[in-house]
């Protein structure tokens, strides 16, 4: 395995910022990443995991490590009339897994089309879209510890699992590789149809199947979601803050058609998305940053030539907008580094 020094990092993460790291290596099996982790090099270093590098803002060059590991094998390890467990490499692109899926006709992941990232990455920030989440799916989650280099397999529900937060962004941040994801999946139609302008748009392309739900996703999000090829950025900049329904009832007497989804008696979210275009960010920028135009929730590198101080300068003036007028105080998705 090849450990590369000052590797650009413009095609490794998703805001395509001209930065590099001091080291970088893309081991492709779990010996190559013990093997690594047992060199001088990551006892001298700080390290850096490394997925799609979708989720991901970086300020300035890296003086560390990055480990971007590149497995990426597919195995059905299990079967039965109902439901087939599937164990997926770290390394494979999330939304080629999809497609596979629904090309098998297993069905589960459908909702998360198009979603930019690896495998590996998608329990750390358990990402969710159009009604899933994909905790809703994940049967276990394969790794090893970097300071001991043993294996560990977590089962669904040692992964302390919530809303955008798992125990890899908690107690384990940056102590594990996740080697591979073992995906539970439905052999009969499941289909969850319920958010937004879902089942409109599936019935706009025809029968409802999961081939068109798919398809249904993918055109809802090109239609808001920029492609970050063409215009960097992370999905969404921000979390949709969760608070007290007596806040919801606040701001619904002030604005009756806020979008609210309410999660229990006590707790509701308020979309960041529509609190920030109230603010009348949307399609703003700063410098080289900018609020994309069709989604206030998403930051983008306009002119391609942002640097992460000033996505991150745009996203303060951001906050402090939404605070002044909504009194809510909205937290940060991506994770800077
Ligand atoms: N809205 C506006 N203006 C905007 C954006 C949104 O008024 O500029 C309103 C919408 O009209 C809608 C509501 O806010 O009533 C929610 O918007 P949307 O359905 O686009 O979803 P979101 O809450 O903004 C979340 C996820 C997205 C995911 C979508 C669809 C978070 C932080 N984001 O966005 O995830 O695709 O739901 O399920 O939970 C990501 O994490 O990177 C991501 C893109």
């Amino acid at each position: 395995m090849i450990i590369q020094e000052y590797f650009s990092l413009k095609k490794h993460h998703t805001f395509h910022f001209n930065i590099s790291s001091k080291y970088f290596a893309a081991p492709e099996s779990e010996d190559e990443i013990i093997d690594l982790l047992q060199k001088d090099i990551c006892k001298e270093n700080k390290i850096l995991i490394l997925g799609g590098g979708s989720n991901l803002l970086f300020k300035e060059d890296f003086n560390g490590l990055i480990i971007k590991p590149n497995i990426t094998n597919i195995n059905i390890t299990e079967s039965n009339q109902n439901t087939v467990w599937v164990e997926v490499g770290a390394g494979m692109e999330w939304d080629k897994f999809v497609e596979w899926c629904v090309q098998k006709n297993y069905y589960g992941v459908e909702n998360l089309s198009l979603i930019p990232g690896n495998v590996g990455a998608c329990p750390v920030q358990n990402i969710g879209a159009y009604g899933v989440e994909v905790k809703d799916v994940i049967a276990q989650v394969n790794g090893i510890f970097v300071d001991t280099q043993e294996r560990f397999s977590y089962k669904n529900a040692m992964c302390h699992f919530s809303y955008r937060n798992s125990i890899f962004k908690k107690e384990l941040k940056n102590k594990i590789i996740i080697t591979s994801v073992v995906f539970e999946l439905k052999k009969q139609a499941q289909l969850k149809l319920d958010y937004g302008d879902v089942m409109a748009k599936v019935k706009e392309l025809g029968e409802l199947n999961l081939a068109n739900v798919r398809q249904a996703i993918i055109h809802i999000r090109e239609s808001k979601l920029p492609d970050h090829e063409k215009l960097g950025n992370a999905g969404s900049f921000f979390k949709n803050p969760i608070v007290a329904n007596k806040v919801v009832t606040r701001i619904k007497k002030e604005y009756p058609e806020a979008p609210v989804y309410v999660i229990d008696d006590a707790y509701s979210k308020i979309p960041a998305g529509w609190m920030i275009d109230q603010c009348q960010w949307k399609g703003k920028s700063i410098g080289n940053a900018a609020v994309h135009d069709k989604q206030a929730l998403v930051l983008v590198n306009k002119t391609g030539l942002a640097s992460g101080t000033e996505i991150l300068n745009l996203a303060d003036e951001i906050e402090k907008s939404v605070h002044e007028k909504f009194g809510i105080h909205i937290e940060k998705e991506v994770n800077v580094i």
